[in-house]
């Protein structure tokens, strides 16, 4: 397929999640952000999707990449990471996008502590893929692919 005709996807990753693979493994696995990225890319390329993978610690970097890919992409996978719990101004940019938004965990929050229980996202994000560790990435591109038609 002529990959200028391909969907774009962001996939936004937020505070701690560059730590992958040497942060508390038995949660998150060891796979790190880096192999994941290029995982990420295999992925996409098999369902004829292009991907960006980034990250960033901040919550004001984070609303302003999520403006980004309501602007240059066709749909968001965000693992909103900490700020899923707590960011009223992450909740307010994902309300805001025109573009179908996947939210994404790769552990399942709602089984662990009950500061996790809380989640603002998930009332304003078209869906949402979480407990299946790395394997949650590949889930939400089919997901995503299947939102965009691609
Ligand atoms: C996480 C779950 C969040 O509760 C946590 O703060 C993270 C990672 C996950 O992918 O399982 O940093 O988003």
């Amino acid at each position: 397929m002529n990959s200028s005709v391909r969907k774009k996807v962001m996939i936004l990753g937020g505070p701690n999640l560059s730590r992958l693979g040497q942060r508390e493994p038995e949660i998150y696995g060891k796979t790190s952000w880096e192999e994941l990225s290029g995982l990420c890319s295999e992925w996409a390329n098999s369902l004829d999707l292009n991907v960006e993978f980034l990250q960033d610690d901040g919550e004001g970097a984070l609303v302003g990449l999520i403006h980004q890919a309501d602007d240059q992409f066709d749909g968001l996978i965000l693992n909103a990471a900490a700020y899923t719990h707590t960011s009223v101004a992450l909740r307010d940019a994902v309300s805001a996008v025109s573009i179908p938004v996947v939210e994404i965990h790769l552990s399942n929050p709602s089984s662990r502590e009950e500061f996790r229980q809380k989640n603002l996202l998930s009332g304003v994000v078209e869906a949402g893929v979480f407990g299946f560790g790395t394997q949650s990435y590949r889930l939400a591109l089919e997901g995503m692919a299947e939102l965009l038609g691609a």
